[in-house]
């Protein structure tokens, strides 16, 4: 049976070169690789620093320290987002409250943002979902009015831009995963970005124990003593991690290239079926085409899914609302309709498969596969 994986990597021979350098040196944690990987990802943003670290979800929570938010204060985000995004602000010891998304997009509508502040809201999370930006310049006017920060999820996005403005560069941190299906990966990995220096040396504080100097300090320069001035976390990005970067950091580019072409073939393919929606690419918006995702009428998503598995197609749902996890609900007592658009999507969408290697060919039969459990 033809087979189509949901998602395949793009680690080639100079990648794994790069990383049996690193397992031939004595040096595998956190040292002069990250680093080059660091000044490289600073580079490609036009961010001033970048901080490896372990996940985005680690990235996330390290950043909401930075920025002072912990127990008492509450959060805005999206439920249409991975569940790691509420958790961070879970795990920073604040409150995660949401608000819904647009219908076109899927993203944090920005107009309603208002109304969920409260006295207590000291910072927003907007999510670039399937890796196109939310309104960041509406959501920075706003947090300038009432004094809020802004940590952008970036998981999806690290080749977005919109209206001129590329990811992090109106918020005080921005977040990405190097997750094993993001549009680069390191199997796990994160990194955290920032304009402000002070912000950054803090990062790094925390991303290795609180503590004021690395491994690599300690052993390649004369021996330091260390101190831990602040209590942090254990989420340092190792140079193994790293080595499998730089290479696709080189070409994201022209990956990114690659899931364009594939993305207008499938929105092509899809415009002559009944009862199929795509999410909207916003005019002035460059989209980082990380997930492709259409929303089927609820009542035949779930066959659909099947479907398409049995006939060897990778699929998954990018996402159940996270109000609507078990967690949430009995936490936080939210309940069905709290967030309606984010729900309806939540019970329509279907993620297929998107990668620079997937052939024109596995687009048209997905397609044909998708029309015919729709409609057959
Ligand atoms: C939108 C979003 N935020 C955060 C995360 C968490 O990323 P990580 O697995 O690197 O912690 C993901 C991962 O899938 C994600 O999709």
């Amino acid at each position: 049976m033809k087979r189509i994986e949901f998602f395949r990597h793009n680690i080639d021979r100079a990648d794994r070169a790069r990383v049996s350098q690193v397992l031939q040196s004595i040096f595998l944690t956190t040292g002069s690789v990250v680093q080059e990987f660091e000044e490289e990802f600073s580079h490609y943003l036009g961010l001033g620093s970048t901080i490896g670290v372990t996940s985005c979800t680690a990235g996330l929570h390290l950043s909401l320290v930075a920025l002072g938010i912990g127990p008492g204060d509450e959060v805005i985000t999206t439920p249409m987002s991975f569940c790691a995004t509420a958790n961070a602000v879970l795990h920073a010891g604040a409150k995660p409250v949401f608000v819904d998304v647009e219908e076109e997009t899927g993203n944090l509508n920005a107009g309603l943002l208002e109304s969920r502040l409260s006295k207590k809201t000291l910072a927003i999370i907007p999510v670039h979902l399937y890796g196109q930006m939310c309104d960041m310049k509406k959501i920075r006017s706003l947090a300038n009015r009432y004094r809020l920060k802004i940590v952008e999820d970036a998981a999806h996005a690290i080749e977005a831009a919109r209206d001129g403005v590329g990811v992090g560069h109106l918020a005080d941190i921005a977040c990405f995963s190097f997750y094993a299906t993001k549009n680069i990966t390191s199997g796990e990995g994160g990194a955290v970005s920032t304009n402000s220096i002070r912000t950054a040396s803090f990062l790094r504080m925390l991303r290795l124990h609180g503590i004021d100097r690395g491994a690599a300090e300690r052993y390649t320069k004369h021996y330091q003593h260390w101190d831990m001035p602040v209590l942090g976390w254990k989420y340092n990005m190792d140079n193994i991690q790293a080595a499998l970067l730089i290479g696709q950091l080189e070409r994201i580019d022209g990956l990114w290239k690659k899931r364009d072409k594939l993305w207008r073939l499938y929105e092509n393919e899809l415009q002559s079926i009944k009862g199929i929606r795509v999410l909207k690419t916003l005019p002035g918006a460059k989209h980082a085409r990380h997930l492709f995702t259409v929303l089927v009428p609820p009542a035949k998503r779930d066959l659909i899914l099947r479907t398409l598995q049995k006939k060897g197609i990778g699929v998954a749902v990018n996402y159940q609302p996270i109000h609507l996890l078990t967690f949430y609900r009995n936490t936080f007592g939210y309940k069905n309709g709290d967030y309606p658009v984010a729900e309806d999507i939540g019970k329509r969408t279907i993620s297929l498969p998107l990668y620079p290697s997937l052939k024109e060919s596995d687009v048209k039969y997905v397609v044909k596969i998708l029309r015919e459990s729709l409609h057959g």
